[in-house]
C-alpha cells in the first residue's frame, strides 16, 4: 500500500511517501529548487520520494492532498460577497487544486488517466493534526494545531486514540494566532515571510510592558478559544493577501496590522530603522500574550480530554520558547512536535490521515528521527570531492574511518574551528539536526560573533542552538524531556551558562536538540568525542547554509564551504581543511 502526500501551491511545498504504514521519505521542494519556503508544485520532491521507495507513479495507490477547497464554504462565500478580490483569489486557488492530477501527469510526462491512484482531499488542519499524532509515540493524546491560515481555519483541536482522531473544535478566519504573530512582527518592522522566528529571538531582550493592550489584541474566554481584536488588523477587510507564486518563489505577505495598531502602540518600525527598546518590549509582549493564550487553550484542552500527552502542529508549534514552558504551565506531562510542524509537514499528515483515518489501518510507525531526505553514496561524495576545486585551491583532503572522522572533527571544533558537517540523509523540516549542520565550540563567548561575521550574517539578537548528548541533558538543562527536533527551549542550568555561553540565549535558555546514539550515531559520536576532549558533551549547531535553503547535495555543501569562511568540512568520511591563510583572523 503506497500513499503519496503532496503539499502543493502553498508555502513550504513538499512531498512524502508512506509504504505499508512506514514513512519512507519526506522532503521540501526548496531543498531541490533552492528557493527558500518555495511554493508551487513539488515535482522534484515527489520524484525523490518515489525513487526512495523504489516505485513508479503507476504503483502509487493513494494520493493525499492536504487541502480541501470545499471546507468552510459558507464562510468563504460570505467573504466573497463582501470582497470581490477575495473571490477572484479563491477561484484561482480552486482551479489550481482541482488541477493537481494534471500537474502531476505533466511532471511525469504521462496522462492523468494513467494515474490509477485514488485522490483524497484532507482538510488543512486535520492533516496538521495527523502529521503529529499518527507519527507520535502516543497511543492516546490531546491534539492541537495552530497556524496562520489553511482551508479558512487557523486552529483545530481534538483527541487521538490509536488510528482515529476526533475533532472537537476549530477557529475560522479571521481569528488566528499565527496571523496575530505575523501582523505584530510586521508592525515591529519584520516584514518577510518567516521573520516571526527573529521576533521570537528578540523577545528575550525585552519586557512584556504592554500586556493590557495586547490582551485587547487577542481576547480569550475560558474555553479552548480566542478572538482577535479586529480593529488592530486589516486582513479581515483585505482578505488574507498572500502571494503563493506558481514559479516556486518565496511567498509574500501584505501588511496585516491596521492604522489603529499604530495609533495605540506608536508608529510602526520602518524595517530599515534600528531596533530600539520599545521594539524589544513589543516583541516580548507579543510572545508573552501568545504564551498566555496558548497555555490557556492547552489547559482547557486538558480539562476536556483528560490526556497526559499532547501533540502539537502548525506554525505556532515552532514556538520553541512556548513549547519549553508547557510542562510548567499546563498539566500535560508529555509532548510531541514533529520536525516539520509547519506546512511542509502536511504532506506526511495527509498521507497518514488516509492510512489511518480513511483506510482504518493500525498504527505501526513512530517518527524517531528527522532524517527522511536525500542521501548520497560514498561514491557520489567521492565524485563530488574529486570534481570540486577543493584540491586545486590547496585544501588538505583526508579519507578516514568513521571513528577517526568523529575524533578529528571534534579536535578541530575544540580548537575553535568552524566545521561543516554533512552526513547521511537530509533533515525533514527547517532545523539542521546533525546531518547538514555547521558545528562550533559552545564554550567560546565570542563564537556567536565569529559565526555571524564569517558565515551566517544574522541579526545579533538571534540565538544559536545547542546539541547535547541525550544522556547529559539534565546536567546542562533544567528539564530533560527529549527535544530531538529542536522544538523546545529549556533553561540552561545557571551554573552551566558560563560553560556554554555561545548557544545560551540572553534569557538563559537554549533551543536544544537532544541527540541519541540510536537516532544519529555519527553525530552522537562527534559530540561524545568533543565531550571527551573538553568535558562538555554539547556543541553549537546551526544549519549548513548561507542565506539559502539548507544544503542538500554534497556539491552544495562544498560550494557553501568554499564561499564562506568555514575552516573544516566533513563530507561522509572525507575531512577537508582549508589552509590556515584561508581562515579569518579571530
Ligand atoms: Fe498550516
Amino acid at each position: 500500500m503506497n500513499i503519496l502526500g503532496i503539499n502543493a501551491y502553498h508555502g513550504n511545498a513538499s512531498a512524502a511517501i508512506v509504504c505499508d504504514g512506514r514513512l519512507i521519505a519526506a522532503v521540501e521542494e526548496e531543498r531541490f529548487n533552492r528557493v527558500k519556503y518555495a511554493a508551487g508544485f513539488p515535482s522534484a520532491a515527489i520524484r525523490y520520494c518515489l525513487a526512495a521507495a523504489g516505485i513508479t507513479l503507476a504503483e502509487v495507490d493513494h494520493i493525499a492532498i492536504p487541502r480541501n477547497p470545499w471546507a468552510r464554504l459558507g464562510t468563504k462565500l460570505l467573504y466573497a460577497i463582501k470582497m470581490p478580490s477575495f473571490a477572484r483569489e479563491r477561484a484561482k486557488v480552486l482551479a489550481r487544486f482541482v488541477g493537481i492530477p494534471e500537474a502531476l501527469a505533466q511532471a511525469f510526462d504521462t496522462s492523468p488517466e494513467k494515474i490509477r491512484a485514488r485522490f483524497h482531499r484532507v482538510e488543512h488542519h486535520q492533516a496538521h493534526l495527523a502529521s503529529t499524532f499518527f507519527v507520535s509515540p502516543f497511543e492516546d493524546a490531546a491534539l492541537l494545531s495552530a497556524d496562520g491560515l489553511g482551508d479558512f481555519a487557523s486552529t483545530m483541536w481534538g483527541v487521538g486514540h490509536g488510528q482515529r482522531m476526533k475533532i472537537s473544535g476549530s477557529i475560522a478566519f479571521p481569528h488566528s494566532l499565527g496571523l496575530y504573530y505575523t501582523a505584530v512582527s510586521q508592525y515591529l518592522g519584520f516584514r518577510k515571510f518567516g521573520d516571526e522566528y527573529k521576533v521570537m529571538g528578540l523577545a528575550a531582550y525585552g519586557q512584556p510592558a504592554y500586556l493590557d493592550e495586547f490582551r485587547r489584541i487577542v481576547r480569550t474566554n475560558d474555553g479552548v478559544g480566542f478572538r482577535l481584536g479586529l480593529d488592530y488588523f486589516r486582513h479581515h477587510r483585505t482578505g488574507p493577501d498572500m502571494t503563493w507564486s506558481d514559479s516556486g518563489k518565496t511567498p509574500e505577505i501584505a501588511p496585516m496590522f491596521s492604522d489603529y495598531m499604530a495609533e495605540r502602540l506608536g508608529p510602526a518600525r520602518d524595517p530599515a530603522a534600528p531596533v530600539e527598546q520599545i521594539h524589544r518590549d513589543g516583541a516580548a509582549t507579543l510572545q508573552a500574550r501568545l504564551e498566555e493564550v496558548l497555555f490557556g487553550m492547552l489547559r482547557a484542552l486538558h480539562a476536556e480530554t483528560k490526556q497526559k500527552a499532547v501533540c502539537l502542529a502548525g506554525g505556532v508549534a515552532f514556538n520553541c520558547v512556548a513549547n519549553g514552558k508547557i510542562f510548567d504551565q499546563t498539566p500535560f506531562e508529555r509532548i510531541f512536535v514533529q520536525p516539520a510542524a509547519g506546512d511542509a509537514g502536511l504532506a506526511v499528515g495527509a498521507a497518514y490521515f488516509v492510512h489511518h483515518q480513511i483506510l482504518g489501518r493500525p498504527r505501526a510507525f513512530v517518527m524517531e528521527n528527522a532524517y527522511w531526505g536525500p542521501e548520497y553514496s560514498d561514491e557520489q561524495v567521492r565524485a563530488a570531492v574529486n570534481a570540486s576545486r577543493l584540491a586545486s585551491e590547496g585544501m588538505e583532503i583526508a579519507e578516514l574511518s568513521e571513528e577517526e572522522i568523529a575524533r578529528e572533527a571534534a579536535k578541530e571544533v575544540a580548537a575553535g574551528k568552524i566545521l561543516g558537517w554533512f552526513q547521511g540523509r537530509a533533515e525533514w523540516g527547517p532545523r539542521a539536526l546533525g546531518n547538514r549542520s555547521i558545528v562550533a565550540d559552545p564554550r567560546r563567548p565570542d563564537m556567536k560573533n565569529i559565526l555571524n561575521a564569517r558565515i551566517k550574517h544574522r541579526e545579533m539578537f538571534r540565538p544559536f542552538a545547542p546539541s547535547v548528548l541525550a544522556e547529559s541533558t539534565g546536567e546542562y538543562f533544567e528539564k530533560s524531556y527529549p527535544s530531538p527536533f529542536m522544538t523546545q527551549a529549556y533553561s540552561v542550568r545557571p551554573e552551566k551558562r558560563a560553560v556554554i555561553p555561545a548557544p545560551t540565549h540572553v534569557d538563559g535558555t537554549g533551543r536544544l536538540q537532544t541527540v541519541t546514539r540510536e537516532a544519529n550515531p555519527r553525530y552522537w559520536r562527534l559530540i561524545r568525542e568533543f565531550g571527551n576532549l573538553t568535558g562538555v558533551p554539547v556543541v553549537l549547531n546551526t544549519s549548513f547554509n548561507d542565506n539559502e535553503p539548507i544544503v542538500c547535495r554534497p556539491e552544495e555543501a562544498i560550494d557553501c564551504f568554499l564561499r564562506t569562511r568555514m575552516d573544516v568540512l566533513v563530507l561522509g568520511n572525507f575531512l577537508v581543511r582549508k589552509p590556515p591563510q584561508a581562515g579569518a583572523p579571530r
